[in-house]
């Protein structure tokens, strides 16, 4: 990748002023004020900003914040609000309906299609969430049951997971680019028998037949004598019949149709429309403590299965509420589009409940970025006033790809707050989008965050702070960060090594379903008293964080965070593979792709044919997004004297770097010549 000229990607970029005019945070000196108050007064700062919400019973006095972040003191815990009851449906829906703003409209969706678009207001979300809470209390779901969600971007999604909230089940949202592995494996770890999904969705040109895919989980859970009870199905494509019979007033009639090629199951899968047509509108919620468990999302772990992370009630909306408000300077006329799936955390705190909680207007895209053409995205942000973005590096990596041209075609004038979140963003891309997509004219909020703090951690302040490209800057209100080094020592100043943070915010994560041993051994075992993010961090001189990348057995395929055990394991799986490793190669626009080295059994042939037959284990082990990008035969894998193998050396011979470092552990070095001898043709350029 061409590098930014050195100017541009090293000055400051300071906030607009028109925009700081009217910004909630007007100036770096403000937000210093805010911070520190939230940091050494969390329970003013955080107590004024829970005004804004409804607890049916307040909080316990003097029972605002109990926590123990230090394995050595027991068990680790964060418990806010205690005493307090409340309904998170009820504060993002409700609230609004009853404030008189039931006629704003919460999200216009905009399909696959350029032509295919519908609104839908708060009051109408209402109706509809009520509805399917009475579907679902129907059908014996109740407060504390999981329920899987496997849809497409659609109002149904967001009406599922509220449902949910609504009566204390907590939702389990699986992205629906996983394959029927990874959503049985999931369904099988958090016991959900309940399945809400769609018939199937168009991306760009391709169909993903979400039904299908469901009907084979849930045949992975019967062989595990799991029986998954129902399935709601969403019509949101319609069948053939839908559209030959000529009712061109149904929205699905006018999609492109395909025949379900699963059988319906008879009392096992039904239709959402049937099953919504004779429910009620009105379903009163259910009160639930402050710290009864909300939703739980699985991300992947760096040693065996992905993790169920857990979040709870009042914390997390406090912190996806006030997140958005602040980091994003979201103001009641925005216009807000967050191009994240909401099978992501991303799209749970940022194109739900953050945005909802506020009462936003919102943007929800069913589509892919590219299509039909690569101006898809502008021309959408035209047609509503997008005024906040939201997206990924790896999207303007890749729009970047062709040029200014599709950018310029439309005016973006409406656009003042550009975000980005997933990964790191280099300086090219934030060039790119600050001077040709904002026309440099918008703030850029790099926001640094994970699933398991449940909304951003350092981030600019639109209005607030000046920008370097590439760098997160600074903590969101609440978050203490430190940089640690290997032995968990604070270090001060310019420097750089392991992000920590040593305080609780209401965001975290509460547990890992089904294992608070993991949880704690994953965030707070090796730096007792701090949580670690897993990721390497530098701080330069004007105190501005800078990050680095994982530091564990992670990396970050175009913002989706993978794990080197989770591919590993898929690869083994295959008949001819003795064992497998897989490391993170930079990629042009992926950010980091998964390159993949091999050991053949005895007697196996390495050729095209097996090359192919191992993206595809991967592909339908994990999911499409998971395939490794490059395959690596390896007689060998160099490995230390205890039979570890050394990813740090084989990350170089990815890259095709001799320069090994230390290597005096490895038991034989003569695997390493042969490995770089018998680099992929390819690569050989
Ligand atoms: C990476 C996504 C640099 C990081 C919200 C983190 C980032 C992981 C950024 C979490 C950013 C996310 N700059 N790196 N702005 N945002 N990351 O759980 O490695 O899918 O640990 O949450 O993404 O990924 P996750």
């Amino acid at each position: 990748m061409a590098s930014a000229s050195g100017d541009q990607a090293t000055r400051l970029y300071h906030p607009n002023p028109e925009l700081q005019k009217n910004a909630h945070v007007k100036s770096i000196e403000d937000y210093k004020k805010l911070y520190d108050q939230s940091i050494n007064e969390p329970e003013v700062f955080w107590s004024k900003i829970a005004e804004q919400f409804y607890f049916k019973t307040p909080p316990t006095e003097g029972k605002f914040l109990e926590y123990n972040f230090n394995v050595n003191d027991g068990p680790v815990f964060v418990k806010w609000f205690q005493g307090a009851t409340t309904n998170v449906c009820y504060n993002v829906l409700d609230r609004h309906v009853e404030n008189g703003l039931g006629d704003r409209i919460a999200f216009y969706w905009e399909g696959n299609d350029p032509d295919d678009s519908s609104k839908v207001t708060y009051g109408q979300l209402l109706k509809g969430v009520c509805k399917f809470a009475n579907v679902l209390k129907q059908h014996g779901v109740k407060k504390g049951d999981r329920v899987a969600i496997y849809m497409p971007m659609i109002p149904e999604l967001v009406i599922a997971m509220l449902a949910c909230a609504r009566i204390g089940a907590m939702h389990s949202i699986v992205f629906g680019g996983f394959s029927s592995d990874s959503l049985s494996g999931r369904m099988l770890d958090a016991k959900s028998s309940i399945l809400i999904t769609a018939d199937g969705v168009y991306r760009g040109t391709k169909l993903v037949n979400l039904k299908q895919i469901s009907d084979e989980a849930v045949t992975l859970c019967k062989k595990q004598d799991f029986t998954v009870e129902k399935v709601f199905v969403v019509r949101h494509l319609g069948s053939a019949e839908a559209s030959s019979n000529g009712d061109r007033s149904s929205p699905v009639a006018k999609r492109p149709c395909y025949s379900l090629t699963t059988d319906f199951h008879e009392g096992r899968d039904v239709w959402w429309h049937d099953v919504m047509e004779g429910a009620s509108d009105k379903c009163e919620p259910v009160w639930l403590d402050a710290e009864d468990p909300l939703f739980m999302l699985y991300t992947s772990g760096s040693t065996g299965t992905p993790k169920g992370v857990v979040h709870s009630q009042m914390g997390y909306l406090l912190y996806a509420a006030t997140t958005f408000k602040y980091s994003f300077d979201h103001h009641k006329d925005d216009i807000y589009w967050c191009t994240a799936d909401i099978g992501w955390i991303t799209g749970h705190t940022y194109v739900c409940y953050g945005p909802m909680a506020n009462g936003a207007t919102s943007v929800m895209f069913e589509g892919a970025p590219l299509y039909p053409d690569e101006s898809r995205c502008w021309q959408i942000v035209d047609k509503y006033n997008v005024s906040i973005l939201y997206t990924a590096p790896t999207l303007i990596r890749t729009l970047m790809k062709y040029g200014e041209a599709p950018v310029k075609k439309y005016s973006r004038k409406s656009l003042r707050v550009l975000a980005t979140v997933g990964e790191p963003i280099n300086p090219e891309a934030w060039l790119f989008y600050y001077n040709v997509i904002g026309d440099a004219r918008c703030s850029i909020s790099d926001t640094f965050w994970q699933t398991e703090t449940g909304g951003h951690t350092l981030t600019p302040l639109p209005g607030a702070t000046p920008m370097k490209p590439g760098s997160a800057t600074f903590p969101f209100f609440g978050i203490a960060p430190a940089v640690v080094n290997e032995k968990g020592e604070e270090l001060e100043g310019v420097c750089e090594g392991y992000l920590v943070f040593k305080q609780p915010w209401p965001g975290v994560m509460r547990t890992v379903y089904g294992d608070h041993e993991r949880y704690e051994s994953t965030y707070f075992r090796q730096f007792p008293g701090y949580y670690k993010t897993g990721d390497g961090c530098k701080r330069d001189e004007d105190g501005y964080y800078w990050i680095t990348g994982r530091i564990d057995d992670m990396f970050n395929v175009s913002g989706h965070l993978l794990s080197t055990a989770e591919i590993e394991s898929s690869l083994i799986e295959h008949s001819k593979i003795a064992e497998a490793a897989a490391v993170a190669y930079p990629h042009p626009t992926k950010g980091e792709a998964c390159y993949a080295f091999v050991t053949l059994i005895e007697g196996a042939e390495f050729n095209d044919k097996l090359i192919l037959e191992l993206k595809k284990q991967v592909r339908s082990k994990i999911g499409p997004f998971a395939a490794p990008e490059v395959i690596h035969n390896a007689p060998g894998l160099p490995k230390t004297r205890s039979g570890k193998i050394m990813r740090r050396v084989l990350r170089k011979i990815a890259v095709n770097d001799h320069d090994l470092g230390d290597v005096s552990t490895m038991a034989d070095s003569t695997v390493v010549d042969i490995l770089f001898e018998n680099r992929p043709k390819e690569l050989r350029a």
